[in-house]
């Protein structure tokens, strides 16, 4: 059997380093994308010694960056590497009022959130509808849900990786290739340092699911085609009864809760 290729953003901590392993177990070659050049060849490293077969490639890119997904595409592509999986993982959060934070933050988040994961999309769904073949996993979150104060950038982004992702999978589903949004809630990672969490009331003292049980959950979701997985019973009931309250009182409840 010909193995397939995995390629996953964000792959040096978190999450993506946990789809990284998952999929090298199941016997997936990989492509791990972050900037930490060092973080990644540690998980290479560790990759290849448990799993002698597995081929990984290494491409250190801040997502951030203008065209930075087409240059991994045509790296891929002088390098004949298929990608047959496509996992947007990378993304970060910031904690804190709208107008306290420098706008270059926001203009990083979206940049990295919705701009770069949306050019992803666009350049290798082309070529897994053309094949027929192939799953893309974009990594939303809760957040997708509802609107929230002090995190209002970050959450909006998160809806549109919600909805930009079940619109794409009823596009292209007819060609054979799906594309889930997964959506965890709050994952013990490093995203909640990365993104001032900690000083949020809503994770003080929470007892937070792990990244490898987190990743599996998106894992299982994306190989079986779903259109959209929520993590955990608890984050489900919450996530669809929003919809049940008036807007305006779960803006509200939400700040008290921060
Ligand atoms: N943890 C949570 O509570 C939670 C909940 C819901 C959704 N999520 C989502 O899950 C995804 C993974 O987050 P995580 O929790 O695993 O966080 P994490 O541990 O902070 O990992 C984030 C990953 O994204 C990469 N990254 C960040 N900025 C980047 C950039 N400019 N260019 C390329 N890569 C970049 C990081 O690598 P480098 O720093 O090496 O670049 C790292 O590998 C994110 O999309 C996040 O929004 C997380």
């Amino acid at each position: 059997m010909i193995a397939k290729t995995a390629l996953i953003t964000g792959a040096s901590k978190g999450i993506g380093k946990e789809l990284s392993k998952i999929h090298a177990a199941n016997g997936d070659n990989l492509v791990l994308v972050a900037r930490s050049e060092e973080q990644l060849r540690l998980l290479k490293k560790e990759i290849e010694t448990q799993y002698i077969f597995i081929k990984i490639e290494i491409i250190v890119k801040d997502l951030t960056v203008i065209n930075s997904a087409k240059e991994i595409y045509d790296e891929l592509k002088v390098k004949n590497i298929q990608i047959d999986y496509l996992i947007n993982n990378a993304g970060f959060g910031d904690f804190g009022l709208f107008i306290n934070t420098p706008w270059s933050r926001y203009q990083q988040m979206i940049d990295l959130n919705i701009t770069s994961l949306s050019h992803m999309c666009h350049l290798f769904l082309s070529d897994m509808v053309l094949r027929k073949h192939g799953k893309v996993m974009n990594v939303s979150s809760t957040a997708a849900f509802q609107p929230e104060p002090m995190m209002a950038v970050y959450f909006a982004t998160k809806s549109y990786v919600l909805h930009f992702s079940e619109a794409l999978n009823n596009e292209v589903n007819d060609n054979g290739v799906s594309v889930t949004a997964f959506c965890p809630g709050p994952t013990d990672t490093h995203f909640m340092e990365d993104s001032n969490m900690k000083k949020s009331k809503l994770i003080k003292n929470t007892r937070l699911p792990s990244a490898y049980k987190v990743a599996l959950s998106g894992y299982n979701a994306m190989m079986t085609g779903r259109s959209v997985k929520v993590f955990g019973f608890i984050n489900k009931v919450v996530a669809y009864s929003v919809c049940i309250f008036p807007r305006k009182w779960v803006v509200s409840i939400t700040r008290k809760m921060q």
